[in-house]
């Protein structure tokens, strides 16, 4: 995801900024930039790809002496990763870089074009200077027309924008992105993270949301609501791998507490007046198609058979779902009334490539949803739909699956409003449920330290069953495989009506089993299924909110109306479950042995 610098002082500022972006390159990145201010006079550079194509470009340009300079690596999100579209963007005589969406760009873009603006890029980030520009006109000063700009955004965003009309300063606002300044006696330092200030200074301010103001090197004005308020310092830990991992333990710590934040950038300006808008999509795309394949391997797969049950049961198509490895060679039948879709985090996944191949030469219309912009599945899928979970480092997906789902939940809806399969109340109340998930996705802290203290009883054994129904039983599934890869223990996902035709031979008291029983969804099925396996004397953890008085142990969730509700909720559970059991057996929780993030090889 994008990654935010800025400075203020008498240091060499390139040298400065391409380092701090070199802190923040772990997020991942396809472009970068850096605007630099001396004696009013701004030079500008920007570079697609690495960082190192940047420092190539700016070798010959020096910056020392006091001075101002902003840096930026972008993650794309409106608009391909070319040099245009990279930050900072510019007007006349200011340059901005932004992480996040202004979610109203498009008006903002309407309303600026109408009075003679040109646009060169396609990002959301450049009505933003050109905006400011625009209200410097009509009012008393630049931060007059900077408070107005950030008055009019909507959305998420952590700005920082320098004009020669206000030599001296630095213009910042953060909302729904992390923004933090830094300062030292003589000199003050940005960061989108607290990495690239480590070293620097000592004591940080963590911005808040709706706050903004200008600060230049001796003082800080900050509002909040058009009112001043006193910027807050706090000790900055001076170590840089705590900083990366925000304090968690580890990557896939940190990316389960991130489910909730990542998922409002997944639904972010994705729903408008009660509808979804998927500007990514053709409006024809659907026209002709009465069918949906889904290929995909791993964590993508559960995320796909998860999509089966929801776009069955809500846009009325009929929708298939099949490993990637598997339909490579069964010559698989395909008909053009088909759309391809194919679903992947890295993009690079080579089983999932090659599926993606045949259905483009099979003549079919293709759709990806992914994580990474410009991957090889990206570029090769007619449409792409962006997960937009930021970089995943955990070996062990999570937040990449949480977008993933999330992403395709959405498509359900857009489908079940394009073929008109649901009535106005329902595609409310799904729309209104989604529009609450990312709040629903914070990790409840009891629940974290109830499964820290579960875990210890859950080490040892022969192995384990995770059983669910309906959408939970492929969660069931990623619950199974999030354990097996970080524990190394055996688990296995089954439909919990499955039980009985097999797998209920292997339960005796050191079969561990984990059952999702959520109360909107086959309730009383389940606890009849979980009933089966107790009489056989299973060990057994149920999630559930009713209390479940069969359960050796039982972790409650909150009452909800809605499954989506009960899913995201349960699989926070699952996760947590499998890093605090792969804590306590001592294993490396982030590179798990035998396994590789992206496997680009059959
Ligand atoms: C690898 C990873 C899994 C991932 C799978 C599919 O096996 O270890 O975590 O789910 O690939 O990856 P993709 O990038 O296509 O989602």
């Amino acid at each position: 995801m994008c990654g935010i610098v800025g400075y203020i002082g008498k240091k060499e500022k390139k040298k400065l900024i391409l380092e701090g972006l070199g802190e923040l390159e772990y997020r991942g990145y396809d472009s970068a930039g850096i605007a630099v201010m001396k004696d009013g006079k701004i030079d500008a550079f920007k570079a697609t790809g690495k960082l190192s194509n940047l420092k190539e470009k700016t070798k010959n340009f020096t910056s020392n002496g006091e001075g101002i300079a902003i840096g930026h690596t972008r993650w794309a999100t409106h608009g391909k990763p070319t040099e245009i579209n990279a930050h900072p963007h510019f007007g006349k005589h200011s340059y901005i870089v932004h992480n996040g969406i202004i979610e109203n760009y498009r008006e903002i873009k309407e309303m600026l074009t109408k009075k003679g603006v040109v646009f060169l890029s396609q990002t959301d980030t450049e009505v933003v200077v050109y905006l400011f520009e625009h209200n410097l006109e009509n009012s008393k000063n630049a931060f007059e027309a900077f408070e107005k700009t950030v008055i009019s955004l909507k959305g998420a965003y952590a700005i920082l924008l320098i004009t020669t009309i206000e030599p001296n300063s630095i213009f910042f606002a953060k909302n729904a992105a992390p923004l933090i300044i830094g300062k030292n006696s003589d000199e003050v330092f940005f960061g989108s993270s607290d990495a690239p200030l480590i070293g620097h200074v000592k004591e940080v301010c963590y911005l808040e949301d709706g706050q903004y103001g200008i600060l230049d090197k001796n003082e800080i004005k900050l509002y909040l609501n058009a009112k001043k308020v006193l910027p807050i310092f706090k000790d900055l830990p001076q170590d840089r791998s705590f900083a990366q991992k925000e304090g968690f333990r580890f990557f896939m710590e940190k990316e389960i507490y991130e489910q909730s934040s990542v998922l409002g950038e997944t639904l972010m300006g994705r729903i408008k007046d009660n509808e979804i808008s998927l500007e990514e999509i053709d409006e024809h795309l659907l026209d002709g198609i009465n069918a949906v394949k889904i290929c995909a391997c791993g964590t993508s797969y559960h995320a796909g058979l998860t999509a089966g049950y929801l776009f069955e049961r809500f846009a009325k198509i009929r929708t298939d779902v099949v490993i990637a490895s598997e339909f490579r060679y069964k010559d698989p039948l395909l008909t053009k009334d088909t759309l391809f879709i194919v679903i992947s985090q890295s993009g690079e996944t080579a089983d999932t490539l090659e599926a993606l191949k045949i259905a483009k030469n099979a003549g079919l219309k293709t759709l990806a949803i992914c994580n990474v912009d410009n991957s090889s599945i990206v570029r090769l899928a007619d449409t792409t739909i962006l997960t937009r979970a930021g970089i995943e480092k955990g070996v062990a997906s999570t937040k990449a699956f949480a977008t993933q789902v999330a992403t395709l939940w959405l498509l359900s809806i857009f489908i079940a409003q394009k073929r008109k399969t649901a009535d106005k109340k329902s595609l409310k109340l799904e729309i209104d449920t989604l529009l609450k998930i990312p709040t629903s996705l914070h990790v409840d802290n009891a629940v974290h330290e109830k499964i820290k203290r579960l875990s210890k009883r859950y080490l040892h054994g022969h192995g384990f069953f995770f059983i669910g129904r309906d959408i939970f039983y492929p969660l069931a599934l990623e619950g199974a495989l999030k354990l097996k890869e970080i524990s190394y223990l055996h688990a296995e996902g089954y439909p919990a009506g499955e039980m009985k035709h097999g797998p209920i031979a292997l339960v005796d008291s050191k079969l561990f089993t984990v059952a999702l029983l959520p109360k909107t969804m086959l309730y009383d099925k389940t606890k009849s299924n979980i009933e089966e396996l107790s009489a056989r004397d299973a060990t057994i953890l149920v999630i559930s909110p009713e209390q479940f008085e069969l359960a050796d142990d039982f972790i409650k969730t909150k009452n909800s109306s809605h499954a989506m509700n009960e899913f995201f909720e349960m699989m926070i559970i699952l996760q947590l479950l499998a890093l605090e059991i792969a804590v306590r057996l001592g294993n490396d929780v982030d590179m798990p042995r035998n396994l590789a993030k992206s496997v680009t090889v059959e």
